[in-house]
C-alpha cells in the first residue's frame, strides 16, 4: 500500500496527474445544493482538490463555507479563481486534525475513497465528531468492489451502511440517478444525519 501522504497528493497536483477532477460542479452535487435553503449553513468541504462546488456554493451566495485540503496547491488554485473567497476559511491541513467543528452540512466527493481503507472507521468518527447537533454529512461514495488498488478505493452499500449506521441515521444510500457519465452506476447518493 502507497502512503497517502501530503507529498503524495502534493506530487499529484505537481505533475498534474489529477483525473479525478473533473473541472466542475459534478450533477449530483449540484442538484443537492441546489435544494438547500439555508445559506448561512456551516459547510465543510473536506479534501475538497480544486473545489467546484466550493466555488459554485460560493457564487449561489452561501456565506459560511470551509474548504481543507492536505495539499497546498489545489487551495491556492481555488483563491486565484475566487479572490474574494476568505482566507481563514481555506485550510490547509490533514482533515483528522481538524478542530473547527459545528458544521451544519458536510460535503463528501472523492475524499473517502482518496483515504487508505484503514482509515474508514475514523472518518466516520471524526465526520460525527465535526458535524453539529442533527448536522448533515451528503454526497457521494463510489460503489465498486474495494481492492488493494487504489486509490480510488471502492465499497459497498453494506460495508458504508455497517461502518456509518454506528455514528449516523443513514436517511439515505443509493445510487445515483444523475451521475456524470463516466461515473453512472459506480457510485451511491448519500444523507447520513447525526
Ligand atoms: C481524489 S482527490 C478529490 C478532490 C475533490 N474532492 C474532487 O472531487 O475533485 C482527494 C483530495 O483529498 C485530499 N486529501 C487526501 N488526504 C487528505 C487528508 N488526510 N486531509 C485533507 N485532505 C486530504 C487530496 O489532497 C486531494 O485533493
Amino acid at each position: 500500500m502507497r502512503n497517502l501522504n501530503k507529498e503524495y497528493w502534493d506530487d499529484k497536483y505537481a505533475q498534474n496527474t489529477t483525473g479525478w477532477d473533473i473541472g466542475y460542479v459534478s450533477t449530483p452535487l449540484k442538484e443537492y445544493i441546489d435544494q438547500l435553503k439555508d445559506k448561512n449553513s456551516k459547510i465543510l468541504i473536506p479534501g475538497a482538490g480544486n473545489g467546484h462546488e466550493v466555488e459554485y456554493l460560493f457564487k449561489k451566495g452561501f456565506t459560511n463555507i470551509y474548504v481543507i485540503d492536505i495539499a497546498l496547491q489545489p487551495l491556492q488554485n481555488l483563491k486565484a479563481r475566487i479572490p474574494s473567497f476568505p482566507d481563514n476559511h481555506l485550510i490547509h491541513m490533514d482533515f483528522f486534525d481538524l478542530t473547527i467543528s459545528d458544521f451544519d452540512l458536510i460535503l463528501e466527493q472523492t475524499f473517502f475513497c482518496a483515504l487508505d481503507p484503514s482509515l474508514r472507521e475514523a472518518y466516520a468518527m471524526k465526520m460525527h465528531g465535526l458535524l453539529g447537533p442533527n448536522g448533515k454529512l451528503s454526497g457521494l461514495l463510489f460503489d465498486f468492489p474495494l481492492t488493494e488498488d487504489g486509490p480510488p478505493f471502492g465499497g459497498s452499500v453494506a460495508e458504508y451502511r455497517s461502518i456509518f449506521s454506528q455514528y449516523f441515521t443513514i436517511k439515505v444510500l443509493e445510487p445515483a440517478y444523475n451521475s456524470i457519465k463516466p461515473r453512472k452506476d459506480n457510485e451511491l447518493f448519500f444523507i447520513f444525519e447525526k
